[in-house]
């Protein structure tokens, strides 16, 4: 599902509500983060101050906990979610020069979007069809045997 991002009140109207719902407990602070993720699509920056606020829990702690997990966005989800497979069969593929390619034609890396919001650019390890590495998703839907040469066709597809 496309999610987009929220005006600024609303992420903290829903950040403050994520929180107090959790008691403010920094116990909870990687659930916290995950509601507020799964809420607004990524954990904006207003989002980590007031978690860090609100949980008297130091700025750099909030920060470490969403280097650590890279399921965590610290950028609004773009219109198309793509996402390049660094498993093992697809990187023995050459699934490292998809992503490279993806990277300089878009100047994106990887947990980023583009400055127009039409792409965001993941990885993951492993969609389970290896047979077809490397493979590379949009929005889903599976790309395989992918070349670099074929990005740009591919994601031309995607306004
Ligand atoms: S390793 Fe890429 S689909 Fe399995």
């Amino acid at each position: 599902m496309q999610q987009v991002a929220a005006p600024l009140e609303d992420e903290r109207a829903k950040t403050l509500e994520i929180i107090e719902n959790n008691n403010h407990d920094p116990k909870r602070l990687v659930k916290i983060l995950q509601e507020i993720q799964a809420e607004l699509g990524y954990v904006p920056e207003i989002a980590q101050r007031l978690t860090a606020k609100k949980t008297n829990t130091p700025a750099s702690q909030i920060y470490g906990i969403l280097s650590f997990y890279n399921f965590f966005r610290l950028f609004p989800p773009g219109r198309h979610s793509v996402n390049v497979c660094l498993g093992t069969a697809c990187y023995v593929k050459g699934a490292e020069n998809i992503l490279k390619e993806i990277s300089s034609r878009y100047e994106l890396e990887p947990g980023q979007t583009t400055n127009d919001r039409r792409f965001s650019l993941d990885f993951v390890r492993c969609v389970g069809c290896c047979a077809i590495g490397p493979v590379m998703t949009v929005n889903g839907k599976v790309y395989g045997k992918m070349k670099p040469e074929e990005v740009k066709d591919v994601l031309g597809e995607y306004k």
